[in-house]
């Protein structure tokens, strides 16, 4: 049940509107005095405080300040007099929620109470929702015990507490956008804003304008002024993701806010100032494209203040089945299924997969998999993939004595196991063939 504190020492006034909102079902206490309103509102912690403001022994502002020191989440309603506008506006300022003037109007009390009821559910969400996004990405968010996963961290570790430009390296679906969220909500900026533009899905002159903002009448669209996400951004992070498709004109621009932190917006004339710390990410070899004299290298040397370079899966599979583990669980919350086993023959496809679009692609082949089990298994049936061709026929890993078992292996099966034809194909003798065949285990 909700509760009300009234706090008022007209007698009149405590009895009516106690009796008016416990017939709407709420549960009503009452004080007569400052003093006796706040030892009842630590000892109640109500919902809502209707709160007089001329009270005999404590101003009623007083009483609202002390119960904002407490830092509790009761709605605070005013209760004040025409000709005291300036204590209602004083109160406002201190958090009050809205004010009533007496005498009371009971229409405008019932509004206002049950305005200040929902008002308070959706702060409640909202703040929910802030404290559950942060929990996403704190370091646990992200997955991996492999060398170069844990060197990741430790960056992020160090960097998050700066306000250091930093630079994600990767190939798609590696988690760096995953990364830059790590790093800004471990920030001390982290209840900023964390703002997210894809330079390559926007046409220049846009793009311009999305990362500065316009003012009226710049071109032929631009109907009203709009702010760019470098002013959106405020103290917090603006992460430029695929910064390697920048173009010449907008690199140069660029260069001019990260060096000055100066701005301005598209046919404006004033100078705005940006405090926002810049993460850039790029899926592509900024280097390379230094090389070829598509990338300005010196805003590159200021995007890569600090340098993270993500390892691809198949650079760190031992943190496959963690991660698995990890997608699953995420998976099955958002699907709401209970897919959570995985047999010791899928896991294997699972490591051995390219995962040429790495995270992203295993998040992918785990939801489908989850969404066609019928009970609680993985099933092989279900992963849309094949294992790696064996690795030994990588260059990197080639062995000669690996390539002559699985050649040899090759004509035994191709032969149904026959050993003169095997022999005569391979062009060696008997007891060479036997002797190999024992040597490498082979099946015949
Ligand atoms: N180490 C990890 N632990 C847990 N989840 C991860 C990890 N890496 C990536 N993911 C998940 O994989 C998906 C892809 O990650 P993200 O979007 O950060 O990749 P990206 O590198 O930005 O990809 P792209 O280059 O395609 O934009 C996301 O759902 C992310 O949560
Ligand atoms: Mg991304």
């Amino acid at each position: 049940m909700k509760s009300i504190l009234i706090i008022d020492d007209d007698a009149l006034i405590r009895r009516t509107l106690s009796a008016r909102l416990a017939k709407q079902g709420f549960d009503v206490r009452t004080a007569e005095d400052g003093e006796s309103g706040l030892k009842a509102h630590a000892e109640g912690c109500p919902d809502l405080v209707l709160l007089d403001m001329r009270l005999p022994d404590i101003d009623g502002l007083d009483v609202l300040r002390r119960i904002r020191e407490r830092g509790s989440r009761s709605a605070v309603v005013i209760m004040t007099a025409y000709d005291d506008m300036k204590t209602t506006v004083e109160a406002i300022k201190l958090g009050a929620f809205e004010y009533l003037v007496k005498p009371l109007d009971h229409v405008a009390l019932d509004l206002t109470v049950s305005t200040a009821f929902q008002v308070k559910a959706l702060e409640e969400k909202v703040s929910y929702l802030v404290e559950e996004k942060k929990k996403e990405y704190t370091i646990d968010a992200i997955v991996g015990r492999s060398a170069p996963m844990r060197a990741v961290f430790k960056l992020i570790g160090s960097v998050a507490n700066t306000r250091a430009n930093v630079l994600i390296q990767g190939e798609s679906g590696t988690g760096k956008e995953l990364v830059a969220k790590a790093i800004h909500y471990n920030s001390p900026t982290r209840d900023e804003p964390f703002i997210v533009i894809n330079c390559s899905a926007i046409q220049d002159t846009l793009l311009e304008s999305e990362l500065f903002g316009h003012v009226k009448g710049a071109f032929t669209d631009a109907v009203c002024e709009t702010k760019g996400k470098f002013e959106i951004a405020g103290k917090g992070t603006l992460f430029l993701d695929e910064i390697g498709d920048v173009s010449p004109n907008l690199q140069s621009k660029l260069l001019r806010v990260i060096e000055t932190r100066d701005f301005m917006k598209v046919g404006g004339e004033r100078v705005l100032k940006t405090e926002a710390r810049i993460i850039a990410a790029t899926n592509q070899s900024l280097r390379a494209l230094i090389e070829s004299g598509r990338f300005r290298e010196d805003l590159f040397y200021r995007l890569q203040v600090v340098e993270i370079n993500l390892p691809p899966l198949r650079e760190r599979r031992e943190d496959i089945p963690g991660l698995a583990s990890y997608l699953l669980e995420k998976i099955n919350r958002e699907l709401r299924k209970n897919v959570s086993k995985v047999p010791p023959e899928v896991m294997k496809i699972l490591i051995e997969s390219p995962w040429k679009g790495n995270v992203r692609e295993l998040e992918n082949a785990l939801t489908r998999a989850a969404i066609l089990a019928k009970g609680d298994v993985v099933l092989k049936e279900n992963l849309p993939l094949e294992p790696e061709e064996p690795k030994r026929f990588s260059p990197e890993m080639v062995s000669l004595e690996d390539v002559e078992k699985d050649y040899i292996q090759h004509v035994l099966s191709a032969v149904k196991g026959s050993k003169t034809r095997a022999s005569q194909i391979l062009k060696i003798s008997r007891p060479t063939l036997d002797k190999k065949i024992k040597d490498f285990s082979l099946e015949i």
